[in-house]
């Protein structure tokens, strides 16, 4: 169903929104992905179908994003996975990276709904990226300001569905993702991992192409909106 579509993956360089503009692009649309890094677009774009475009900008720079957009065109599904993970407590944070937090994920991702909405089509969507939310921090790897900046991702799109329709929008909201984010596979990384896999049903750590699969599926869907998917293996039973 996304034959011929235009979509465009902001943060589409590496992890999650690199496989989602892979499967997309497997699926015949015509791609845009974007990230900071001009040589990481490149070779992100090397390992995908032919044809897919790179437009390298700070999704957090207002002026950028304004400039990005003009210059875009129509689209008919918009994706962004950015984010920004702080990890520590609420009471011994370092402020200007909790503020980071927020910075990434409600308010650039707030700004770019509204430089982009209205050249959406009117049957396309927007998906948007959470994560681990509604649940306390989970000290050291997802904390209090984690949780916090993606509970609010959440309020967003649910207040946004109602302003940008009949152009859908949507949350995805992954869990542990075995991506770059996570940085090199240390001995506390797979403690990590190993926790998730004793307390989750599924049993296994989520891959970025598992989780992508439900960005897919929320530009495929003609109905889902204002609403999220957690593509997590099921609710942990036990605190990991
Ligand atoms: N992996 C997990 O366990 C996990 C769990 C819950 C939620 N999430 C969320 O999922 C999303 C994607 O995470 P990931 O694990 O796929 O991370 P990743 O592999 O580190 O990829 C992050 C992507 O975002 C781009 N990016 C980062 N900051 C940017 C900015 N200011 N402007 C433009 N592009 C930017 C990066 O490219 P450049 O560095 O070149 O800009 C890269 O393409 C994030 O929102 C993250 O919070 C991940």
């Amino acid at each position: 169903m996304l034959e011929g579509k235009r979509v465009v993956v902001i943060a589409g360089s590496s992890g999650i929104g690199a496989d989602v503009a892979r499967q997309a692009a497997e699926k015949g649309a015509r791609v845009t992905i974007t990230g900071r890094d001009p040589e990481r677009l490149q070779s992100a774009a090397a390992a995908m179908p032919p044809g897919v475009e790179t437009v390298a900008f700070d999704a957090t720079d207002r002026a950028k994003v304004i400039e990005f957009f003009a210059g875009c065109g129509p689209i008919d599904h918009l994706v962004s996975c950015v984010g920004f993970t702080e990890q520590g407590t609420l009471l011994g944070h370092d402020e200007d990276r909790a503020r980071m937090v927020l910075e990434h994920k409600f308010w650039a991702q707030l700004f770019i709904v509204r430089a982009a909405h209205a050249q959406i089509a009117r049957d396309g969507s927007i998906v948007l990226t959470g994560g681990t939310s509604d649940e306390r921090a989970i000290f050291p790897h997802f904390s209090a300001f984690s949780v916090i900046g993606n509970t609010a991702v959440g309020a967003l799109v649910r207040g946004l569905a109602g302003e940008i329709a009949p152009v859908r929008i949507n949350v995805v909201e992954p869990t542990l993702t075995q991506t770059p984010l996570l940085g090199p596979i240390t001995a506390a990384v797979e403690e990590l991992m190993a926790r998730f896999v004793r307390s989750s049903p599924a049993a296994k750590v989520p891959q970025p192409a598992d989780v992508a699969r439900s960005y897919i599926h929320a530009m495929e869907s003609g109905l889902i909106n204002g609403d999220r998917l957690r593509p997590d293996g099921g609710p942990s039973f036990s605190y990991w």
